[in-house]
């Protein structure tokens, strides 16, 4: 294999990092393509001062010696100072600055004539609850997985229940922190509908890199409907719709209640909201994609997958019940 061969190689699979649901070098709204645009500059601009300084390294070692007086000397050295270290900052920094500021404007929640949904983000060690408090019917919630409308802004208010955490979708825009006691607002809209990842940005602790978020866009209608199904009370006969499950329902109340919610059933946020969690993409933020058998894995491995957890290990329970509370909460698809 020749040298070209090697590099482009290389080159591939740096390139590698410019796909996928997470690439902010693929943008799917505005606001992602106006940091994508930002980033093509500073990068090209930083590979520009690079070569020059790596050009000016070489020059130093071929140049000849020149015999000057110390007033040349400072001459040539004010000149550097002038334009490397006062001209060229001043340059570059304005030029990022008339290009950032409307950027970030644009993901602010200024006015508009038509009021943006507003979507909660609430981060927690080491999962999303998501909250349409602005749902028509009631409050809707849900967690690890946020479906938002494609095609208009959307206001996400973000907070934190513990530690501060970030939230983060690349292909949509900026990153926002979710701060303890604070709400933060972000503005993000999609384009068109389709699937995006979205990820904690901030170190939160040790499973930090297992918090994805599943994002989806999708048109209004979708996007109404979708809301209408997780109604609390749709939710709460979809719960104890299925006779098979009795004694899952029992084993939940007595034990999973505790932390997590079913509508109908049990409520606390300390854990996931589970009353639609059949209808999810994935479990444990992105540890597990969600098929059959996937929740009684998950309940039986879950410290292993995602160590240090705070959902306790299940030792104590049998096979069989594990399996059956799996498969009942399956079952929960609106
Ligand atoms: Cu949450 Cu990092």
């Amino acid at each position: 294999v020749n040298r070209l061969t090697y590099v482009s190689l290389v080159a591939l699979f740096g390139l590698t990092g410019c796909a996928g649901d997470k690439s902010i070098l693929d943008p799917a709204g505005q606001a992602a393509r106006d940091v994508v645009l930002i980033w093509w500059i500073m990068l090209t601009f930083a590979t520009v001062v690079f070569i020059g300084v790596i050009a000016l390294w070489l020059y130093a070692f071929k140049r000849k010696h020149h015999e000057r007086t110390p007033q040349q000397e400072r001459k040539i050295a004010r000149r550097w100072i002038v334009g490397g270290g006062i001209l060229l900052p001043v340059f570059s920094v304005s030029a990022l600055l008339i290009f950032g500021v409307p950027t970030g404007k644009r993901m602010l929640p200024l006015p508009l004539s038509e009021p943006p949904d507003v979507i909660e983000v609430i981060g927690h060690q080491w999962w999303w609850e998501v909250r349409y408090p602005g749902a028509e019917g009631g409050e809707v919630v849900t967690s690890n997985q946020l479906i938002m409308p494609a095609g208009e802004p959307v206001d996400f208010h973000v907070t934190s229940a513990d530690v501060i955490h970030a939230f983060w979708v690349p292909r949509l825009g900026g990153k926002i922190d979710m701060l303890p006691g604070r709400v933060n607002v972000i503005r993000l809209e999609a384009d068109e509908p389709g699937i995006f990842g979205a990820q904690c940005a901030e170190f939160c602790g040790a499973q930090h890199a297992h918090m994805n978020l599943y994002v989806e866009a999708v048109e209004r209608e979708e996007y109404e409907a979708w809301l209408a199904d997780r109604q609390e009370e749709r939710l709460a006969e979809l719960a104890i719709a299925n006779e098979n499950f009795a004694q899952a329902r029992e084993t939940f109340a007595s034990t999973c209640a505790a932390c997590h919610s079913v509508a109908g059933l049990s409520s606390s946020s300390i854990g996931p909201d589970l009353s639609d969690v059949g209808a999810r993409h994935n479990l444990g933020a992105g540890v597990l994609p969600m098929e059959e058998g996937a929740i009684h894995y998950w309940l039986e491995n879950h410290q292993t997958l995602k160590p240090s957890n705070k959902m306790p290990p299940h030792d104590y329970m049998d096979t069989a019940t594990l399996e059956s509370l799996g498969a009942w909460l399956e079952t929960l698809t609106p």
